[in-house]
């Protein structure tokens, strides 16, 4: 499973790329704004950090202009991936982009049909959103999987990149249903770590190391 990171924080991206722990990044222009920085130079920034991919999202809704962001986007580096929205205009824009050979993001998407659309139209990734569907009371794992059959029913190479990811349990299910990607907050994947047994055993140990003045070094 790939884990992209969804932020464009600089120092949580460097942080998690140490562990080996990013695969790509993902950003929105919710991200962006609470960056405080222009979206083509921290874009740039963050591309020269992570060779996976990462996302870009236009801000026009028609067609036309988000294919002309789109290939402003991608000239940023080659691991760009432009994130449209699924709408019938990003579609458009999705086919356009992807038949230049842009990696394409469509995003925004609630229902296995949107999904499906996207796969058709030659998207590289598909991002469902799951936290969003939990938050009105729907099932976003159910999602997930629905989009996993259908698109494994026909062959569709898009990947499923799973976001509004909002803590570990989403990460777990995503793996057992085979989302492709995950993107989450850098403090998710962190969270992953973390076990109160383990925390509970490492102090007996550490209890004993001192007992015993057990030293290897
Ligand atoms: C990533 O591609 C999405 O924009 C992001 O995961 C949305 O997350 P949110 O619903 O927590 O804002």
């Amino acid at each position: 499973m790939k884990f992209f990171a969804d932020t464009a924080d600089i120092d949580a991206i460097k942080d998690l790329a140490a562990y080996g722990m990013v695969d790509g990044v993902t950003t929105n222009p919710s991200i962006i704004k609470k960056s405080g920085r222009d979206i083509i130079e921290v874009t740039k920034e963050i591309c020269s950090i992570v060779d996976g991919p990462v996302s870009a999202e236009v801000t026009a809704v028609d067609a036309e202009t988000m294919i002309a962001e789109g290939r402003k986007l991608a000239k940023i580096a080659d691991n760009i991936a432009v994130k449209v929205p699924l709408t019938w205009d990003g579609l458009k824009a999705c086919k356009t982009l992807s038949d230049e050979g842009t990696m394409v993001n469509v995003t925004l998407c609630f229902s296995p049909n949107q999904a499906l659309l996207a796969a058709k139209a030659g998207a590289t990734f598909i991002s469902p959103f799951i936290g969003r569907l939990d938050d009105i009371a729907l099932d976003g794992m159910e999602l997930i999987a629905d989009i996993r059959t259908i698109y494994d029913n026909y062959g569709y190479e898009t990947e499923i990149l799973a976001a509004s990811i909002r803590n570990v349990n989403h990460v777990k299910d995503c793996a057992i249903v085979g989302a492709d990607v995950i993107t989450a907050p850098p403090s998710v994947i962190k969270a992953m770590a973390s076990h109160v047994l383990t925390d509970k055993g490492l102090d007996a140990f550490l209890a004993d190391i001192a007992a015993a003045d057990i030293k290897i070094l």
